[in-house]
């Protein structure tokens, strides 16, 4: 297996994908503004690696600090649980707020929330559930790394590690919901379960909306050409996709090329728009990559018609590339801030280098794929880190540095 397939999306489309998001994502940002430890995360330019790899600039968006969670996915699950109270409470979206919720305590119960995770969205949710005063429950799959699952009981929660591989785990939690009358988060949509799923989405607007106001103040090289999105259910890449799509094109910018990037054991996204039809395909097997956060074998309902008419292209790459880009975004060029990237986080960079990579002959791998996705130098590109060291022992196996002491909660 080569380290990256790439393959253009044939059944892209012209047009705005779904201008709709960026008004619900404004909502969701003006929710999670009024939570403890809320602020926006940095987009931090790396003018070194731009010069050393051959791009006009690289920039990225490092959620390693969002909420003291290590990772985007706080987001999600906070916006979906504010959502599900608010229609308890018969609140309007517009109006939810964290000391409203927290005072409606007394009034909702103490309710219960379920979901499985890889690590990030369980840890995400547990804390939302114990910032609003509820409890949760998370179900995590085989071989879930011990640090994970500490991180998930420190905010509380119930956390118990499954036999299953990550989408039997998804069907495992949503199973064990019904049987409490529990209310499953889980951050993938399937046939009869999507409004949950749409509101993380809807969550996951934040940080294009911040994103966007970061870009247009970044100078005239601000406007990316290409931003790669990892894709795990393709939830993350297809909600950035359309809101950060439409507040791009609303400010007038061109459309970016916006590429997905999975590994290769989990595929799922690559697969089906590889396929080039209508039906999203599976990854079978048992999903193994260092990536953990990307070890999905389904796409979500939800995303795949975003993902199919907004990709430009998509693409599997192995394991080292994950770990190419944690050492890059680690130890940087002279003059670029380190930036610390788990697995799932840095495998953006970690391919943008094996694209931009120097080979002997013209027709390389590279240079094939470089052409098909009009990569060079006056390309901007960003990234986003979607994660911290959430798992230490890998990163600092992986870097040879000292991961940071984990994040503490936002509040
Ligand atoms: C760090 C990280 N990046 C990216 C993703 C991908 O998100 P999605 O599953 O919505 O595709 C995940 C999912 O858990 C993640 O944890």
């Amino acid at each position: 297996m080569p380290p990256v397939e790439i393959v253009r999306n044939r059944q892209r489309q012209a047009g705005p994908l779904a201008p709709e998001m960026a008004g619900s994502a404004r909502l969701a940002r003006k929710f999670h503004a009024t939570l403890p430890g809320s602020a926006s995360t940095p987009l931090v330019r790396l003018p070194g690696l731009a010069a050393r790899l051959g791009v006009r600039a690289v920039f990225v968006k490092d959620e390693s600090q969002r909420f003291g969670l290590e990772a985007f996915k706080g987001l999600g699950s906070s916006w979906a649980v504010a959502r599900v109270l608010g229609e308890r409470l018969g609140l309007a979206p517009e109006r939810l707020d964290f000391a409203g919720l927290r005072a409606a305590r007394p009034q909702l119960g103490e309710l219960t929330f379920v979901t499985a995770t890889d690590g990030n969205h369980g840890r995400g949710l547990a804390w939302a559930a114990r910032l609003l005063g509820h409890r949760a429950r998370v179900f995590m799959p085989a071989g879930a790394a011990a640090a994970r699952v500490a991180a998930i009981r420190e905010q509380g929660a119930q956390c118990v590690v499954t036999d299953l591989a990550y989408d039997d785990a998804v069907r495992h939690a949503a199973a064990h919901a019904r049987e409490l009358d529990a209310i499953l988060v889980q951050d993938t949509a399937w046939d009869g379960y999507e409004q949950i799923p749409s509101w993380i989405m809807e969550g996951y607007g934040t940080l294009a909306l911040e994103t966007a106001e970061q870009l247009a103040v970044s100078g005239p090289d601000g406007s990316p050409s290409h931003i790669f999105l990892q894709a795990g259910v393709g939830s993350f890449a297809a909600a950035v996709l359309a809101s950060l799509g439409a507040a791009l094109g609303a400010s007038g910018a061109p459309r970016p090329a916006f590429v997905s990037v999975e590994p290769h054991a989990a595929d799922c996204v690559f697969r089906s728009i590889r396929a080039a039809d209508e039906n999203p395909r599976t990854c079978p097997g048992s999903l193994e990559t260092l990536m953990a956060g990307l070890s999905c074998g389904e796409v979500s309902r939800l995303a795949w018609p975003l993902l199919r008419a907004g990709l430009a292209a998509a693409c599997a790459v192995s394991d080292d590339v994950a770990r190419c880009g944690m050492r890059l975004l680690a130890r940087p060029e002279a003059g670029d801030p380190p930036l610390v990237s788990g697995e799932s986080g840095a495998v953006g960079a970690g391919l943008l280098h094996w694209l931009m990579q120097p080979e002997p002959g013209a027709r390389g791998a590279s240079a094939r794929a470089r052409e098909l996705l009009g990569l060079g130098r006056a390309s901007t590109v960003l990234l986003i880190s979607t994660e911290g060291a959430t798992n230490p022992t890998v990163w600092e196996a992986v870097t040879g540095d000292a991961a940071p002491a984990r994040g503490e909660p936002g509040s």
